[in-house]
């Protein structure tokens, strides 16, 4: 089973309490998404292998290290994931992206597909999909199945609050795919809300409630 890695830095646990505060409005709910996903961009990225390489200082040669090997994706989950581009981009500019629409049915509370456009060397590159609620599971299940029918090989699936529910259906359907989250909350609410959570991060992030 792969690891789930709670990120309780003091600073990503501050800005969720304010992001789960009802009056936190969308400008700032917007920022604080985006700040929370590039700090725990930092702690997904701890594995990027390094190389060492000669830099002349201007005292002297130095022997020093850079990132080497294989290159990032990040694929948001349209719409909310979209939130969390900014921030990862901001430590990993180099990085493609890929977006991955889905929905979930107001009744059956299914994920259905709308849009896939992932980068055409994603194969070649380590993915992590972002989404900031990981509620059931379902869309996070089925967007990682998508970007797998690419022939990717190493997935992160990074999310800023999750439900138990969604967390183990998650591992149960792709045990190698590490999760990260920064809050692992009580329940689902019988509308598949996560309790406390913070309500629909979509509408809060766009501004549409
Ligand atoms: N999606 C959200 O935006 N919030 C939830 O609580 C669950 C799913």
């Amino acid at each position: 089973m792969a690891k789930a890695l709670i990120m309780d830095h003091p600073l990503i646990q501050h800005k969720i309490s304010l992001l789960r505060d009802k009056n936190t409005g969308s400008k700032e709910f917007r920022e604080l998404v985006s700040e929370v996903g590039m700090l725990m961009c930092y702690e997904a990225t701890r594995d990027l292998p390094l190389k060492e390489v000669e830099i002349e200082t201007p005292i002297a040669t130095a022997k020093t290290k850079v990132i080497s090997g294989r290159k990032l994706a990040f694929v948001p989950i349209l719409r909310a994931g979209l939130g969390m581009v900014e921030g990862v981009l901001s430590l990993v500019p180099a990085a493609k992206i890929g977006h991955i629409g889905l929905y979930r049915d107001e009744t059956t509370h299914m994920p259905v597909e709308y849009y896939c456009k992932l980068p055409a060397d994603i194969e070649e590159r380590d993915v992590i999909v972002l989404d900031p609620m990981l509620a059931t599971g379902g869309s996070a299940i089925d967007a990682i199945k998508m970007i797998k029918k690419r022939n990717v090989k190493s997935i992160k699936f990074m999310c800023i609050i999750a439900a138990p529910e969604g967390l183990e259906a998650l591992q149960k359907a792709h045990p190698d795919v590490p999760v990260y989250c920064a809050s692992l909350d009580q329940r689902l609410d019988d509308q598949k809300y996560i309790v406390p959570g913070l309500g629909d991060a979509g509408d809060r992030i766009f501004g549409t409630k």
